[in-house]
């Protein structure tokens, strides 16, 4: 791969190499092209034939797309698959039984490799087990858990019997959890006794009991428990139960329940700008389908490729390129429990060297974090390992920048491996603008054009599209296969949400502003227009972190906002009014670790603020409310040059400006 010195100065494109291209999916821009004609003149056809072409359907679709009661769109809808099916079972049928679908590495380098066959086993013995306390189809089951072999067979044992998985990250405190078991109405919980990361030994059944404690009306009558650590836990008689045991005796043999297209298949809890996490809820049908198409598009996967996304399975991206994409296409997996800087921040490039990785999927956070540790310590650097296996690049969960996208073009994919930086969501199932490694010219920081079948366009605050080199809203302008359905229990916030009047109701709003290039038409994400936060590529609203802070005993009013950072990208500056009189020096310093540490408990760690800022009061309109977009200006330590007329008490200004 070379970049082209003929073309103009200021856009420098990558090219992937012949060999690349010629062996890729897409090999080349006009099979791009191609494709997206095809979608733009049959689009319904055009999904069609791929659906049957990429899903084992049990009993086929007769009807395509159903737009009678939008936006609830139906895709496929009298089809009937089973996802757990797809996954496995496929792989049991074409020759891949003995595959190698998970190669486990553990925190302390221990590795455990686990075929098709045996997943398979694995999955099915759960899912009798699940039975057998009386789950059925439709039931909710949140899953709590970490990185492990477990984890997944427990996502695809729900899948089997019809069950709807809801995975929370194992980072969520008590109260988070609860919140989401509540919300789903969950009857059962799959956790784990603890979870090893960096080392330490950290709880997960002892959060659920917490959990479940504090909600009285919590619908869970079932907790199944992997060992992992063999630590002591609290055991509840009758409701709590040994994963190992409950599955011991159960038959190797389980029936698939098939269930219809639309059957959810999860619901995942992600942030919102307002109000409690919304639960996204995911079909079976479309969003396999488009887990399958991204794999082989976006990623262009091989039956040789040793695949590693480094996403955590409580994350869209865990759940889309590790526990069902990768499978259904019948790859081999990597999955690590640990983190990448532990035991030391070589961590990453020694487990591509070690299990010959050849397809390599991280966020930017953890890119610019590795670029630190080695510059450093050059013992680190990606060049003391054999990084030779690495063909394909990705980046996902926020904006990358020039920087770090060049770095790793150059340290770890040798100017050889092309990067596709797959902008999406955990409302769009999977990617939505990605390069194709085969064919699209890459440009650092840009994630290029739409896969095809997706359009998108950049519009006003009317819906009106905005001619290229002009900044906007992101919409999506058709409704796709594995598109969000509704948010569990609340179809009208679904509806106001996403699909918002002032646009004229037909346009899925992503949230995020972008432009295109003048002449490329090439995408680059601007960021949230909303105000929802991006924190190393985790999604996280203000008025979250907002109505915990406010709900600390000493705080009387809080606001936050985000500030670039080099590290995480994105992170949060709370400006916080206390009851008590403006704190000083040490007293300050002492109120706002507890405060971090009372958002790490409340809601996680990635929601603490990085800064906090003590005021008088918040900088409010006549009308009592707060201006926040001088408030990211104060974060950022910029001038003020906005209108501030409107503001009741300009004088506060100058006292959260000199708060640090
Ligand atoms: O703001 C965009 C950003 O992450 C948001 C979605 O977050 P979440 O639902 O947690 O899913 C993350 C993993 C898909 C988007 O609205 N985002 C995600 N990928 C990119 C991105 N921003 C810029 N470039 C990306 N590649």
């Amino acid at each position: 791969m070379a970049a082209n010195p003929s073309e103009k100065k200021e856009t420098h494109f990558y090219y992937p190499s012949e060999a690349f291209a010629q062996n890729a999916a897409i090999p080349g821009m006009n099979a791009y092209r191609a494709l997206c004609r095809a979608a733009e003149e049959d689009y319904k056809g055009f999904w069609a034939e791929l659906a049957r072409e990429n899903v084992l359907w049990r009993k086929p679709f007769t009807k395509v797309l159903n737009e009678t009661n939008p936006p609830f769109y139906k895709w496929f809808e009298d089809g009937e698959l089973n996802v757990s099916y797809n996954c496995l079972d496929r792989n049991l049928e074409n020759g891949n039984a003995d595959k190698d679908a998970v190669v486990f590495e553990a925190d302390d380098g221990t590795v455990t490799k686990v075929t098709y066959r045996e997943l398979h086993k694995r999955v099915c013995k759960l899912a009798n087990g699940l039975k057998s306390l009386g789950i059925q189809k439709g039931d909710r089951v949140v899953i709590y858990m970490a990185m492990s072999v477990e984890a997944i067979v427990a996502m695809q044992a729900c899948a089997r019997i019809g069950a709807i998985h809801s995975v929370v990250f194992g980072g969520f405190s008590a109260p988070s959890l609860s919140e989401r078991i509540g919300n789903a109405g969950a009857v059962a919980v799959i956790t784990a006794d603890r979870q090893i990361r960096g080392g330490r030994h950290l709880p997960l059944k002892a959060i659920v009991d917490d959990a479940l404690a504090m909600n009285e009306n919590h619908a869970v009558e079932n907790v199944v428990i992997y060992r992992r650590t063999g630590d002591k836990i609290d055991f509840v008689e009758g409701r709590d139960h040994w994963m190992h045991e409950l599955t011991q005796s159960q038959a190797e043999i389980c029936e698939p329940e098939w269930v219809n297209a639309e059957h959810p298949l999860f619901i995942l809890y992600t942030s919102g700008s307002t109000g409690n996490p919304k639960g996204a809820l995911h079909s079976s049908g479309g969003y396999l389908l488009w887990a399958i198409l991204t794999m082989r598009w976006t990623f262009d996967i091989k039956p040789t490729d040793v695949f590693w996304c480094t996403a955590d399975i409580g994350w869209i991206t865990g759940h889309t390129y590790n526990a069902y994409g990768p499978l259904a296409v019948g790859a081999t997996i990597v999955l690590f429990e640990g983190v990448p800087t532990w035991p030391h921040a070589g961590r990453f490039w020694e487990i591509i060297d070690k299990h010959k990785v050849s397809i390599f999927y991280t966020a930017p956070t953890a890119i610019r974090s590795l670029i630190k540790a080695s510059n450093e310590n050059a013992q680190f650097a990606p060049e003391q390992y054999n990084l030779s296996s690495l063909r394909l690049l990705g980046s996902v969960g926020e904006p990358i920048n020039p920087e770090a996208w060049l770095w790793f073009y150059k340290h770890i994919g040798k100017e050889r491996c092309p990067i596709v930086d797959t902008f999406w969501q955990t409302e769009t199932g999977g990617h939505v603008i990605a390069p194709m490694p085969g064919a699209t010219p890459l440009v650092p920081g840009s994630c290029t054009l739409p896969l095809p079948g997706m359009f998108v366009r950049v519009v006003d605050e009317t819906g009106q599209e905005l001619p290229w080199g002009q900044g906007g809203i992101l919409v999506i302008n058709r409704p796709w296969p594995s598109m969000i359905r509704t948010v569990w229990g609340n179809d009208e916030r679904y509806k106001t949400h996403y699909w918002p009047e002032e646009l004229g109701g037909k346009l899925y709003q992503a949230g995020d502003g972008a432009i295109r290039d003048p002449e490329t038409g090439y995408f680059t994400i601007t960021g949230r227009i909303d105000d929802v936060l991006n924190v190393s590529g985790h999604a996280l609203g203000t008025m979250e972190v907002e109505s915990v802070l406010s709900a600390h005993p000493m705080v009387a009013e809080a606001a936050v906002v985000g500030k670039p950072d080099d590290l995480t990208g994105e992170s949060i500056c709370a400006f916080v009014i206390l009851k008590n009189e403006l704190p000083k020096g040490d007293e300050a310093k002492t109120i706002a670790a507890d405060l971090r540490k009372w958002v790490s408990q409340e809601i996680s760690p990635i929601a603490r603020p990085k800064e906090i800022r003590f005021g008088e009061n918040l900088p409010k309109t006549r009308s009592g409310k707060i201006m926040r977009r001088l408030l990211r200006v104060i974060a950022r330590g910029e001038e003020i040059t906005q209108d501030i007329s409107t503001l009741e008490n300009p004088a506060i200004l100058e006292q959260l400006r000199n708060s640090l």
